[in-house]
């Protein structure tokens, strides 16, 4: 017996903001598991420290972690920016008192925009002085990239608009949708 998830709309609205439904929660297994499947080839044998990026990233991490057999750590990092709609902005990083001297750490990320977010990121992780880093970002958006950033997993590329569901939000909203929905009527 599965899951009970929440329904499965074509369209979602958020204060007037129409979404439509984009990747399906089945497509979104199914890469899920094909992350999972690599990782697990490519560290056999090896511990890692999964490092979640808070919020955003809390439905693929949990869905991801469940599907690795590698001994492992998990912590977590919140990013988050000062304004809450379409826009990515100033960032703040918390990351400290966790112990990444040596390990071989893997960031979870729900998404890569700008790029902005992970750079920072990384160069904090790296100033712990890991044996190794690596992202897994569940989606990206290369068309939007400002910093050049190195994914070694990824999921899926998208479009360069606006998403929700998964995780991810417009206004801390939709953030619990299993499907993953684009913006409909406007661009970004
Ligand atoms: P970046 O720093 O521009 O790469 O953006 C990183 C963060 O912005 C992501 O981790 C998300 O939290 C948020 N973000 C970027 N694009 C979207 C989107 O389309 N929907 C929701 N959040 C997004
Ligand atoms: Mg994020």
């Amino acid at each position: 017996m599965g899951f009970i998830e929440n329904s499965n709309k074509d369209i979602y609205e958020i204060q007037n903001v129409r979404f439509k439904k984009y990747i399906t929660r089945e497509m979104i297994n199914q890469e899920v598991q094909r992350l999972a499947e690599r990782i697990n080839k490519d560290y056999s044998g090896q511990k890692v420290l999964f490092i979640v990026v808070l919020k955003g990233s809390i439905f693929f991490a949990s869905d991801l972690l469940r599907n690795i057999e590698l001994d492992c750590e998990i912590e977590t990092v919140r990013a988050s920016s000062y304004r809450n709609e379409m826009i990515n902005s100033t960032l703040r990083l918390s990351i400290e008192n966790i112990d990444m001297f040596n390990k071989n750490v893997i960031i979870i990320e729900d998404i890569i925009d700008t790029g902005n977010t992970l750079h920072e990121l990384v160069k904090r992780i790296e100033s712990e002085k890991p044996k190794s880093v690596e992202i897994v970002a569940f989606l990206s958006k290369p068309d939007k990239r400002e910093k050049p950033i190195e994914i070694k997993y990824v999921g899926i590329e998208i479009e360069p608009y606006f998403v929700i569901g998964y995780g991810l939000d417009y206004a801390e909203q939709g953030r619990h949708l299993a499907d993953i929905y684009i913006l409909d009527n406007e661009r970004q």
